[in-house]
């Protein structure tokens, strides 16, 4: 096999979520989060757990570090709980809540190893909520509250910061298709919640760029290519029309200052919005949202393919033709990473970007000898990372990647049911165990190469 190497300045990282790691959901002085009272709801996680107390990183967290030092890499992805900081969004702060992280972040360096920090990733605080959360254009206004607290007491030693993660999940996967919390099912609130995360996106930017002179912002967006089924015209039609309502909506506004018009009038034909002038949308906000960014950071797992209705004309989702699918049903394409960061990069051009999750759901677990040989997670890895080597040396723009995740871990309303982990964590004992695919990922690593 021919061995690719990497540009030496190449990024290896791992990513995680607070809320899906850190249990300790009622310590040191955190407030309720969306996903704490959704949890709580009979029916809405399928394993009927909650992340109270999740991989207990927030006591753990020191071992966590010396789980990454052991993986050689060289920059860790992690969110910060907004509830941990501002316990009711806004108002008063929770300085143990930043102490948590304070000691995270020191570790992190000491260990050689670059925090990457993501502002939101989901655990919007509970009070927020109960004012509308970000159907809310108050919840915007109090996210860049939030940023100031977080950049006032980190930003002497994180330079590379990220607003929002994926805000297609925090607006359509909450309020439009009622999956994650808070579980509306409302298509009119999705876009107005779209529009305030995008919104607190570049007013974010501008804070960070204020407090943390010389710092890095950027966005995460959870991005797909879409292939029509076959060469007919209408399953193209079908292709464009999920492009522009799940990835143009986000790439569109933050690299053109635009929504798209061929989603925008979908969304009149649908009734989701009484006409083309969206009633959020104030007087520059569009100059808000565009604001340059330093990065793009894009989360890929699989694709999607679609198929025209025959009867009604309504376009549905095609299973994979492929038979190689993870426990998440999501197809393995790793060709697809590579379409997908050549379309980006020719359509959008980002200074730079990094692929800041990816990622396989295998439910393998120790054998007899302990050994968890998740063959299909390392072959996962090997794929998509031939992909980002292939992107590299088209001279993308692309500097780093992040595997998701470093361990098993809270998979939101899958509950502990799907396993995404370089480490198993067997959930009674909270033992981690490297998987062979932390033994590959480590490799690649040491070698930069694949
Ligand atoms: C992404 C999320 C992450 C995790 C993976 C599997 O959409 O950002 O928290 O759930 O999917």
């Amino acid at each position: 096999m021919k061995t690719h190497k990497f540009p030496e300045d190449f990024i290896w990282g791992v990513a995680t979520s607070a809320q899906q790691i850190e249990g300790a959901y009622d310590e040191g002085g955190r407030g309720e989060s969306i996903w704490d009272r959704f949890a709580a709801i009979p029916g809405r996680i399928s394993d009927g757990s909650n992340a109270n107390r999740a991989c207990d990183h927030y006591h753990l967290w020191r071992g966590d570090v010396e789980l990454m030092k052991w993986l050689g890499i060289g920059a860790y992805r992690f969110s910060i709980s907004w509830p941990r900081i501002l316990p009711h969004g806004s108002g008063k702060i929770n300085e143990a809540g930043l102490d948590f992280y304070d000691s995270l972040v020191d570790a992190l360096l000491k260990a050689g190893i670059k925090p990457f920090v993501t502002l939101y990733h989901w655990d919007l605080p509970q009070k927020l909520q109960d004012h509308g959360g970000w159907v809310s254009r108050d919840t915007a206004k109090a996210f860049i509250e939030y940023t100031a607290a977080v950049t006032d007491r980190l930003g002497d030693r994180v330079a590379d910061w990220t607003t929002h993660n994926e805000p297609w999940c925090i607006a359509n996967l909450s309020y439009e298709e009622g999956e994650h919390a808070p579980g509306h099912r409302d298509p009119a609130e999705a876009l107005s919640a779209a529009h305030h995360v995008m919104l607190s996106h570049g007013w974010a930017v501008e804070e960070i760029r204020r407090r943390v002179p010389g710092s890095r912002a950027g966005i995460v967006l959870n991005l797909v290519p879409v292939e029509p089924a076959s060469g007919s015209g209408k399953d193209h039609e079908a292709a464009r029309w999920f492009d522009g309502k799940f990835n143009r909506w986000y790439l569109d506004p933050i690299f053109r200052g635009s929504y798209p018009e061929d989603a925008i009038r979908d969304r009149v034909a649908r009734g989701h919005l009484a006409n083309a002038e969206l009633p959020f949308l104030k007087v520059g906000d569009l100059d808000i949202i565009s604001v340059p960014i330093d990065f793009l950071g894009i989360n890929y797992y699989s694709r999607v393919i679609m198929k025209a209705e025959q009867n009604s004309g309504a376009v549905e989702k095609k299973g994979a033709p492929s038979e190689e699918l993870t426990d998440m049903g999501w197809e393995v394409y790793p060709e697809g990473l590579y379409k997908l960061l050549s379309r980006v990069s020719r359509d959008y051009d980002p200074k730079n970007i990094y692929i800041t999750e990816n990622g396989a759901a295998y439910s393998d677990g120790p054998d007899e000898s302990g050994r968890i040989r998740d063959e299909r997670r390392v072959e996962y890895f090997r794929g998509h990372i031939e992909s980002v080597h292939r992107a590299v040396s088209d001279g993308i723009r692309l500097k780093g990647y992040f595997a998701w995740s470093l361990l098993d871990n809270f998979e939101w309303a899958h509950g502990y049911t799907k396993r995404f982990g370089l480490y198993w964590v067997d959930y009674d004992s909270l033992r981690r165990i490297p998987k062979d695919s932390a033994f590959y990922y480590r490799e690649v690593i040491e070698s930069n190469s694949v």
